[in-house]
C-alpha cells in the first residue's frame, strides 16, 4: 500500500467514538474511545469475542446507533472529511446504500422476502444509480452474475429463502454492491456459513475489492477469518480498543495477551497443538473501571494490573496496544 502524498481526509475516519445504550438517566458505555481510519481498497478488521462491541461500532458507522436506544455520547465519523455525527436522518439514508453499504451475518436481514432477487438489486440501481427499469433489470443480471451466482437470468425470478445461505450471502452482496459504494460494511459476513462456502465468499469479496478499490470494514469473532481478508486489524475487548496493527505484525508478534489468546484459538493454524480457549468470559461493557478490563482472564497479569486503567499506547510502526506489561511480555506468535 502506497501513502497518499496529498492531504487528502482518509475515507472513513472514526476518531474517539464513544456509545451509550440505555434510557432515561441510566445509560451504559457499550464502546468507548474507539478510533481507526480506513482508506480506499483496504480491508480493516474489527476483531473480538461475542459482545466487545464490533456490530454496536459498525452501527454507528451508517448512522443507526439511535435506532435501538443507543446515542453517540462523544466522538466523530467522518467520511471523506464530512463529519457524520450529527446528520439529519435523511441525508444519513441517502449515504447508507449509496456511499456505505451493509452486509450482515444472516443475508436474509439485508434481503426483502417479498422481493424476487432481482428485483431487489434491481430496486438498489433504481434508486441509487437513477436507473430506468429495464437498464435496472439488466444491471442487477450483471451483479448476480458477477458475485457467481450460476445462471444469473433464471436466478433473478426465484425469492431470497429459494437460495441456500451462501448463494443467499452472494445475492446480499450484489444488492450491496450494485450502488458501487465506497465503503462495504461486512458483519460476520460468513459467520453462519459452512467452511467451504465460507472460503468462497471470501474470495469473493477479495476479487470484488481488488476490482473496484472498495474498502472494506470487517467483522469476525475469528482471526483465523480475518487473516486472509484484512490489511489492518482492530481487536476489541469489552467495548474498547486492547491492540491494533498491520495483520502480519499481530499475527507474528502480538503485544496484548487477549491478541496471543485468539491466535491460540484458531484451528487450522494451531500447528497441531492443542487448541487453548480463552478461560473465563468478557466482562459486559461499562462494568469495570479502573483496572484492566482483561485482567481477570490474563495469565500474564501482575499486581499493577487491577489498579489502574491502562491507556492505548502507540508502539512502533503504526501498531498500538493496551496492557502494562506490552514492553516486556514475550508472546507467541503464530508463522504462516
Ligand atoms: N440495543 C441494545 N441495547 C442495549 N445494549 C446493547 C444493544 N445492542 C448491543 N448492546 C450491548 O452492547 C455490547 C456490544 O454488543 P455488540 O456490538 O452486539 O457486540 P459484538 O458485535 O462484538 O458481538 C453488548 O454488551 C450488548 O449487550
Ligand atoms: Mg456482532
Amino acid at each position: 500500500m502506497t501513502e497518499s502524498i496529498t492531504s487528502q481526509p482518509p475515507l472513513l475516519e472514526v476518531e474517539g467514538l464513544t456509545l451509550e445504550y440505555g434510557s432515561g438517566r441510566r445509560w451504559t458505555r457499550v464502546v468507548e474511545d474507539v478510533s481507526f481510519t480506513l482508506n480506499a481498497g483496504q480491508t480493516l478488521a474489527l476483531v473480538g469475542e461475542s459482545g466487545s462491541g464490533k456490530t454496536v461500532s459498525a452501527t454507528a458507522v451508517l448512522g443507526l446507533a439511535g435506532r435501538k436506544g443507543g446515542r453517540i455520547a462523544e466522538g466523530s465519523i467522518k467520511l471523506r472529511g464530512r463529519e457524520l455525527v450529527g446528520l439529519p436522518e435523511r441525508e444519513l439514508r441517502r449515504i447508507r446504500g449509496s456511499e456505505v453499504a451493509m452486509i450482515f451475518q444472516n443475508p436474509l436481514r439485508s434481503l426483502n422476502p417479498a422481493f424476487t432477487a432481482g428485483e431487489q438489486v434491481a430496486e438498489v440501481a433504481r434508486v441509487h444509480l437513477d436507473l430506468g427499469r429495464k437498464a435496472a433489470w439488466d444491471r442487477a443480471i450483471e451483479m448476480l452474475d458477477a458475485v457467481g451466482i450460476p445462471d444469473p437470468e433464471r436466478r433473478a425470478r426465484d425469492y431470497p429463502h429459494q437460495f441456500s445461505g451462501g448463494m443467499a450471502q452472494r445475492l446480499a452482496i450484489a444488492a450491496a454492491l450494485c450502488s458501487n459504494p465506497s465503503v462495504l460494511i461486512a458483519d460476520e459476513p460468513t459467520t453462519a456459513l459452512d467452511v467451504t462456502v465460507q472460503a468462497l465468499v471470501l474470495q469473493l469479496l477479495r476479487k470484488v475489492q481488488s476490482d473496484t478499490d472498495l474498502a472494506v470494514l470487517f467483522i469476525s469473532h475469528d482471526l483465523g477469518v480475518v487473516a486472509d481478508v484484512a490489511d489492518r486489524v482492530v481487536v476489541m475487548y469489552s467495548g474498547e480498543v486492547v491492540e491494533q496493527g498491520p495483520i502480519e505484525d499481530l499475527f507474528t508478534t502480538p503485544s496484548h495477551p487477549y491478541t496471543a489468546g485468539l491466535l491460540g484459538s484458531i484451528p487450522a493454524l494451531g500447528r497441531g497443538e492443542p487448541l487453548r480457549a480463552i478461560p473465563g468470559t468478557i466482562p459486559p461493557p461499562g462494568t469495570l473501571q479502573g483496572t484492566c478490563r482483561f485482567a481477570e482472564r490474563c495469565e500474564h497479569k501482575v499486581a499493577g494490573c487491577q489498579q489502574a486503567h491502562p491507556p492505548l499506547a502507540v508502539t512502533a510502526d503504526s501498531r498500538a496496544v493496551r496492557c502494562l506489561r506490552a514492553a516486556d511480555l514475550v508472546l507467541e506468535g503464530i508463522t504462516r
